[in-house]
């Protein structure tokens, strides 16, 4: 397969290596204004390095759009009609490329930050035959298809913006922990491995039909140390508050989608 990138930042250098890693004969093209990171990732991936924009050949099976959604109207290309198009702009909509472009083929991934580590939750939509392709993006970790561009905007609030919650989670258990035990060098390390137990065993519970509740609950003995907690978390309401959250995330995707 002949891929095409326009923008080597975080998710296009993740896409590239994970491609190369997993699909050692894929040949590769990179574009970058600045140059530098195209180059380097030509360099890293044994890819080919595109200095001018007229230089992208036009021929290639996919193109993969992976610039920020600023630079978008600065970015121009006369792409083939029948080219396909990988876009990984966040709220960014297959409607407003399609006029940008005149091309038909434009599939959308959402990935997270953990992507970039090979362990994304990543959302993918394509209203077209994506064949062997799907299967390049499990690189960055779970590929999701979802049924529909809507379908992935509103999921975007808990993937995309998933990890800054959890890290804000994090961030409070560490402030509380130093609050309570006092400060511990591996204070941090207990917390962060506390998270990845817990989303093994969420994973296991998937696996079992076990839902995130009974988990819960498995852990939690009537008038124990964890019921206590959990308590005080019922009576200030947190399910509120993150409902609050998630339907702020989601309402601002669907602004930034209309370009407010
Ligand atoms: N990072 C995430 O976790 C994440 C999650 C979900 C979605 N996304 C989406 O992924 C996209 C890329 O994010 P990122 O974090 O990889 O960004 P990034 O690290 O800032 O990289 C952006 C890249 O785009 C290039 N670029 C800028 N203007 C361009 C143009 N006119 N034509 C071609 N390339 C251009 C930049 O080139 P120079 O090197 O020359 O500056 C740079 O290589 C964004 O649309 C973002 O919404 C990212």
């Amino acid at each position: 397969m002949r891929i095409g990138f326009f923008g080597c930042g975080n998710m296009g250098a993740a896409l590239a290596e994970g491609f190369k890693k997993n699909h050692p004969g894929v040949e590769m093209y990179f574009f970058t204004p600045s140059k530098t990171k195209a180059q380097q990732l030509a360099e890293k991936t044994g890819g080919h390095f595109v200095s001018f924009l007229v230089d992208m050949p036009k021929d290639l099976d996919w193109y993969v759009l992976g610039f920020k959604p600023q630079s978008l109207s600065e970015f121009t290309f006369q792409f083939n009609e029948n080219a396909k198009i990988l876009s990984v702009l966040a709220g960014t909509g297959i409607d407003t490329l399609e006029k940008k472009f005149q091309v038909k083929n434009i599939a959308r991934l959402m990935p997270n930050t953990p992507s970039s580590l090979g362990m994304g939750a990543n959302l993918f939509y394509a209203g077209f035959e994506t064949g062997e392709f799907k299967d390049y993006l499990r690189a960055l970790g779970k590929l999701f298809t979802m049924k529909s561009e809507a379908e992935l905007d509103a999921i975007t609030a808990f993937s995309g913006s998933g990890p800054a919650l959890i890290f804000e989670y994090a961030r409070l258990f560490e402030k509380h922990l130093t609050a309570i035990a006092g400060s511990n060098p591996e204070g941090r390390e207990i917390i962060t491995q506390t998270f990845l137990g817990s989303a093994k065993l969420m994973e296991s519970a998937i696996a079992q039909g076990v839902s995130f509740e009974t988990l819960r609950e498995q852990v939690t003995s009537k008038k124990g140390v964890t019921f206590e907690a959990l308590q005080i978390l019922e009576k200030n309401n947190l399910e509120n508050i993150m409902g609050g959250a998630f339907t702020a995330a989601y309402k601002r995707t669907l602004e930034i989608k209309k370009g407010i």
